[in-house]
Order: structure tokens, then C-alpha cells, then sequence
């Protein structure tokens, strides 16, 4: 038994912040953050509006493609590094948000690869014949942890949510999945606050709950590991890079993709490109582009997908898909 993607959906806050809305707030330039990440702007949830608000609207998205109600679904994993609250889990609250109850639902806490853990966990649920039908999410309001007077973080992250419903198939679907972690790397990308070390305040009175990152070593590994997970996939599978028809790629930063692309000898034709409109939106990238390559009618059924992402930790993954 294997699982196939029955539905894709996404959504993205209303409330747009461009480049030059950022040239404002610090001194940058919509060119210089166009050169170095290909980001145009990022959207940004508003006031009140939680992880799992846009985890609903994609949620809903994706179960109307798929042609399914809440009363389907037997299983809910939510990817997402900024949750409305430490418990219950996003994956809960969402469950709760769609009126059902009584099966598993989990959140699942992979930085930028968030997305990529949870649907290889709802792939493995499925497999084993303990789903049926499974929605998997990944969304963030990365703005609510992102230092504003920071121009080498704040420039990168934005808010969304994606969402793919899965249900079982003869066939694949979902070819094979593969996770990885290196803790080694805590200290390059990382928030370093939480329940259990404290909320310290800084010498300027603030809690320090921002993103941090060392940007050129990040870039470095991202690409070296993007570049062997690729590999290894396409290994595992006895596969020629020749066939993929279509890169679904984190969309972290344009010169990351087009490193990633390379390796693959893919065209840029044959990558899904979001990252100019909504910038990173970690766990939520990866399904962001893939609804915005199934919904565009790039991605066709019968067509082989390879999905990746990269993020703090780090974790890393991908999904070879039949779609
Ligand atoms: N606008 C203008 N100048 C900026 C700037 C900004 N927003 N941010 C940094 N700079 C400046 C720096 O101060 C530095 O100036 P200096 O040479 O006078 O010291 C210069 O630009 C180069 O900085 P550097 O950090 O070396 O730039 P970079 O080429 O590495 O680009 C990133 C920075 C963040 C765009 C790049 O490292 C990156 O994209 N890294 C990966 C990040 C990522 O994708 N993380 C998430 C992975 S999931």
C-alpha cells in the first residue's frame, strides 16, 4: 500500500511587505535583497491571526481539491516551528477548528523542513493501513519571531500555510521520503528561547525570541546538503536525474534553488519559483509551491515531483512523488 496526494491548498496573508517597505525600516535596497535571495516581498499575518488560522485555510484548500470533508480525515500532522501556543499541539487546535475528533493529530517541529518530516510521518501512517485519509500542513508566522531592526534576517522570512490531504493507492504516490539531522549546527540557525530554558530579557529590555543566523555558513551547507539529499533519492530509487519532470524546492533563496537545480541538470523551467513573491515561509514553502505548481497547471498528474528542504538544526529531507 502506498499513499498518493489527493489535494493541494495554500494561502497567504492579506497584508504585503515589499522590499522598498523594508528600505524604510533599515538601511537596504530592494535590489541588494533581490541579487542575494531573488525575495521580492513576504506577506505577514495580522493581528491575531495564528499559525493555525492560515493552517485552516490552506487545510480547507487542499480537502476541496481532494474532494473530502473533516468527517474523512483520520489523521492530522502539522508541521510548523511557530505555534499558536506550547500546547495543545497545532495539529490539535486544527482538528478542533474543523469540528472533529477522536483521531491523532500531531504537530511536528522541523524548522524550514517541517513539511517534509510531516508527510513522510503521515506517508508511514498510510502505508501501514492506520490512515485513511491524512492532512498534512505546514504553516508559520515566522514574522512573530523575526528582529525588525535585523537586515540580514528580516529581509528573509514571511508568513503562509500549505496543506496536501493524502489517501491510500495501489500505486505510488509517494515514491520514497528521506529525513535528515545534524544538531551539530544548533548555534547557526536557531531561537534560542523557550518554556523550558526561559525568556531572559536583553540589555535592550526585550526577550530576545528572533531568528538567528549565521547567513554564509547556512548558505554553504544548505547547498552541500540539498545537492547529496538530491542524490541519495534519486539512488534509492535506481533513478536517472533525467527524470524529474519538476523541482518543488524550499523556497529559502533563489541562488540556494538554482544550486540545487544545477546538480539536477534541471532547467529553471522545471522548478517551481516562490520565494520572489512571499520570501521564506519555512515549513509552509515546499506545499506553498507545490499547490502553486498543481493550481498554475505546470504539475501534472503522472508527473514525477522531487520535494526538498533545508532548515535550522539543521534538518533536511525530501519526497520523490509520482503526483
Ligand atoms: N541589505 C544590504 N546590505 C546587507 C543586508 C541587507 N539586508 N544584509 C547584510 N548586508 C551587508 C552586510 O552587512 C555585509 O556588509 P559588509 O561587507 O560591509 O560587512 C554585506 O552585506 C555582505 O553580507 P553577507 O552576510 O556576507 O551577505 P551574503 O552574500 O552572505 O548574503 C544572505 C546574506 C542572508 C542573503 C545569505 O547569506 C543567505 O541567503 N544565506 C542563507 C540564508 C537562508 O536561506 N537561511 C534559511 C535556510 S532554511
Amino acid at each position: 500500500m502506498y499513499s498518493r496526494i489527493a489535494g493541494t491548498g495554500s494561502y497567504l496573508p492579506e497584508k504585503v511587505l515589499t522590499n522598498h517597505d523594508l528600505e524604510k525600516m533599515f538601511e537596504t535596497s530592494d535590489e541588494w535583497i533581490r541579487e542575494r535571495t531573488g525575495i521580492g516581498q513576504r506577506h505577514i499575518a495580522a493581528e491575531g491571526q495564528t499559525t493555525v488560522d492560515l493552517g485552516l485555510e490552506a487545510a480547507r484548500r487542499a480537502m476541496e481539491a481532494a474532494g473530502v470533508v473533516p468527517e474523512d480525515l483520520d489523521l492530522i500532522v502539522f508541521g510548523t516551528t511557530t505555534p499558536d501556543q506550547i500546547f495543545p499541539n497545532c495539529g490539535t487546535l486544527l482538528q478542533e477548528r474543523l469540528g472533529v475528533r477522536n483521531f491523532p493529530a500531531m504537530g511536528v517541529e522541523a524548522a524550514c523542513s517541517g513539511f517534509i518530516y510531516a508527510l513522510s510521518i503521515a506517508d508511514k501512517f498510510i502505508r501501514l493501513g492506520d490512515a485513511k485519509c491524512a492532512l498534512v500542513v505546514g504553516a508559520e508566522t515566522l514574522s512573530r519571531i523575526v528582529d525588525w531592526t535585523d537586515r540580514s534576517t528580516a529581509i528573509l522570512f514571511g508568513d503562509g500555510a500549505g496543506a496536501v490531504v493524502l489517501k491510500p493507492a495501489d500505486d505510488p504516490g509517494i515514491i520514497s521520503t528521506h529525513l535528515r539531522a545534524d544538531g551539530s549546527h544548533k548555534d547557526l540557525l536557531y531561537c534560542p528561547v523557550g518554556p523550558s530554558k526561559g525568556f531572559p530579557v536583553d540589555e535592550r529590555g526585550r526577550t530576545p525570541m528572533f531568528i538567528h543566523m549565521a547567513g554564509n555558513e547556512v548558505f554553504k551547507i544548505a547547498v552541500k546538503s540539498l545537492g547529496s539529499i538530491v542524490d541519495e533519492t534519486l539512488a534509492a530509487n535506481g533513478l536517472d536525474k533525467s527524470a524529474i519532470d519538476w523541482l518543488v524546492p524550499h523556497q529559502a533563496n533563489i541562488r540556494i534553488i538554482q544550486a540545487t537545480a544545477k546538480k539536477l541538470d534541471i532547467p529553471l523551467e522545471r522548478v517551481i519559483l516562490t520565494v520572489e513573491e512571499h520570501g521564506n515561509t519555512s515549513a509552509a514553502s515546499v506545499p506553498l509551491a507545490l499547490d502553486a505548481g498543481v493550481r498554475s497547471g505546470r504539475i501534472k498528474r503522472g508527473e514525477l515531483l522531487l520535494l526538498e528542504a533545508f532548515g535550522g538544526g539543521f534538518t533536511w529531507g525530501s519526497a520523490l512523488i509520482r503526483y
